[in-house]
């Protein structure tokens, strides 16, 4: 296979723990692809010889960003909702039932064309991991049909059976449904089980029971957890010992603490603060407490219909207190964490060569030059995707 090096970097980001600083820069580096994986990091004078090589001109370089949440297998959109949230009207839990009514009448290849261009999307934006979540189909059929399209396109599959339940549904009849014959159908195609655990959706004893029997069918939690009120999610993720806590929009003190000595990751989800015209989750809080972070899109029709990783760590910054390497280490690190890999989201030797090359000299251009794209050239496992 063909070796690559990429010279000329002027600040490679690494998230190497061992570099003492957050973000493991390496001035002046280079970086060699081999196999698919980062097979040499260091001074760009010491670079070993390779086949090909790419000049990065002296910008940045990071780790390909990790986008742990994110609802992509759905049909139509919801941009009238949009706006009359934007003239006042709350967000609600509901409107995923315009996209499953629109998700079902889809055929499979609408569906495929539809994620496979989302995915484009965000990996021309520096994203070479997604987890991509079922949740618009709420029945056996189309629930298994989404988690196996999923799986087709994705880096991480969730089976989120319980995102609401579905009209002509008596609630524990529909969590029944899902801790059983929907969960059977969809395990096979999936790694994790979700639950929407919120007023107006599924409260903490149904979530526990749709989750418990998902890890008895061999998947592994995650929880969408107080993202409209402070309710019970949160620690219950960390009671199942959950990968991760999402949203975490409106925590207790209990529930920060909790999450601080666990290892359960918080994966705040900015996006949606901002298209929903809420208070932004309380990042300081978290990280001051020493709780994980990680910083993801939840790109979705209904609550944020944005795919940048970019956008989140501009917001993340500006609005919720992060210091710019504390949002690049959540949507790289923070996101590999949350979805308990350790392949990804760091660019040490053996890594996955996801690799990001800016159009910009540091990575503080990403919340400095909100809105603009900055994103130069992009590998996935070792082939260019952007
Ligand atoms: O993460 N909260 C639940 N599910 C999604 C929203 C889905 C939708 O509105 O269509 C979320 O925000
Ligand atoms: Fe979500």
């Amino acid at each position: 296979m063909v070796s690559t090096v990429i010279t000329n970097i002027g600040e490679l980001v690494t998230n190497d723990p061992a570099a003492g600083d957050g973000l493991g820069v390496i001035r002046d580096a280079a970086l060699v692809i081999e196999d698919g994986t980062v097979a040499w990091t260091g001074p760009a004078a010491g670079a070993p010889a390779t086949d090909e090589s790419f000049d990065a001109a002296g910008r940045a370089v990071l780790p390909g960003f990790v986008d742990s949440h994110a609802h992509l297998v759905f049909a139509g959109e919801r941009a009238e909702e949009f706006a009359a949230r934007m003239s006042g009207q709350k967000y609600a839990a509901g409107g995923i039932r315009t996209t499953v009514e629109r998700t079902r009448a889809a055929s499979d290849d609408d569906l495929r064309d539809n994620l496979r261009r989302l995915i484009g999307e965000m990996a021309r934006q520096g994203t070479t991991t997604v987890e991509c979540k079922s949740g618009y189909g709420l029945t056996v059929e189309q629930e298994e049909r989404a988690v196996r399209i999923a799986a087709e396109l994705a880096d991480e599959v969730t089976y989120l059976g319980a995102h609401v339940v579905p009209a002509g549904y008596d609630t524990a009849a529909y969590t029944r449904l899902a801790a059983t014959d929907m969960l059977s159908a969809c395990a096979p195609h999936a790694r994790w089980v979700d639950v929407f655990c919120e007023q107006g959706a599924f409260d903490a004893d149904q979530a526990r029971e749709v989750l418990q029997a998902g890890i008895k069918a061999g998947l592994a939690p995650r929880l969408h957890a107080n993202q409209l009120t402070q309710g019970p999610a949160v620690q219950l993720a960390v009671e199942l010992d959950a990968a991760s806590a999402d949203h975490c929009t409106f925590l207790s003190d209990a529930d920060v603490d909790a999450l601080a000595s666990s290892r359960t990751v918080a994966t705040l989800l900015p996006g949606v603060e901002f298209s929903t015209r809420q208070p932004y989750p309380d990042a300081r809080r978290l990280l001051d407490a020493g709780a994980t972070v990680a910083l993801a899109t939840d790109c979705n029709p209904g609550s944020c219909y944005s795919s940048s990783m970019a956008f989140c760590i501009a917001v993340a910054v500006r609005d919720m207190h992060m210091t710019p390497a504390e949002a690049v280490w959540s949507a790289t690190a923070g996101g590999a964490r949350a979805l308990r890999r350790t392949d990804v989201g760091h660019l040490t030797p053996g890594a996955r060569a996801d690799v990001h090359v800016l159009t910009a000299p540091s990575h503080i251009h990403l919340a400095y030059r909100p809105g603009v794209p900055q994103t130069a050239a992009v590998w996935k496992h070792g082939h260019r995707v952007g």
